[in-house]
């Protein structure tokens, strides 16, 4: 481990599925430099991509916030969006509003929040309809 203490941001753009994938991708490259386990790298890289994933479908932008050290890893996702109306019912295994576009591209399993938090030590997501959501998460290093 080289580190002791730092900060990455990183911007996501709705709709963008061109370019979707490319932060989980960065940060994975990143933790794997600074010397992360294995483990806590896939658990991290996973949970970030389906948080970049719903703001490519549902939000407008995001900013994705990585701080590390040597106890482990928090994000957090901050977008611009929709919101959620019902977060109990989002986080509800196999719930999806993905339009037909979205899953012919493989999307829409209604997986991506419940394997977020199956990945995460600490998980959070609070969220306002008309403003955005914010999802917040800890991997801790092992
Ligand atoms: N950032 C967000 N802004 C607005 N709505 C969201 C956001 N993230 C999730 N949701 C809502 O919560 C639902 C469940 O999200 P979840 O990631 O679990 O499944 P999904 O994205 O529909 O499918 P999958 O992730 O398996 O491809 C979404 O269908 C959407 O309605
Ligand atoms: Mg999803």
């Amino acid at each position: 481990m080289t580190t002791t203490k730092f900060r990455r941001e990183f911007d996501v753009v709705g709709d963008d599925f061109a370019g979707a994938g490319r932060v989980s991708t960065e940060i994975k490259a990143l933790l794997k430099r600074v010397g992360y386990a294995e483990q806590t790298i896939r658990r991290v890289a996973i949970a970030v991509f389906e948080a970049e994933m719903n703001v490519v479908m549902y939000a407008r932008r995001a900013r994705i916030t990585l701080d590390m050290d040597p106890e482990g890893v928090r994000i957090l996702v901050d977008d611009v969006g929709p919101g959620i109306p019902d977060i109990e019912v989002a986080m509800q295994e196999g719930y999806s509003t993905a339009t037909d576009r979205m899953r012919q591209m493989g999307f829409g399993a209604g997986m991506g929040l419940p394997n977020i938090r199956r990945n995460a030590d600490e998980f959070a997501i609070e969220s306002e309809v008309n403003s955005g959501t914010r999802v917040r998460f800890v991997v801790h290093a092992r």
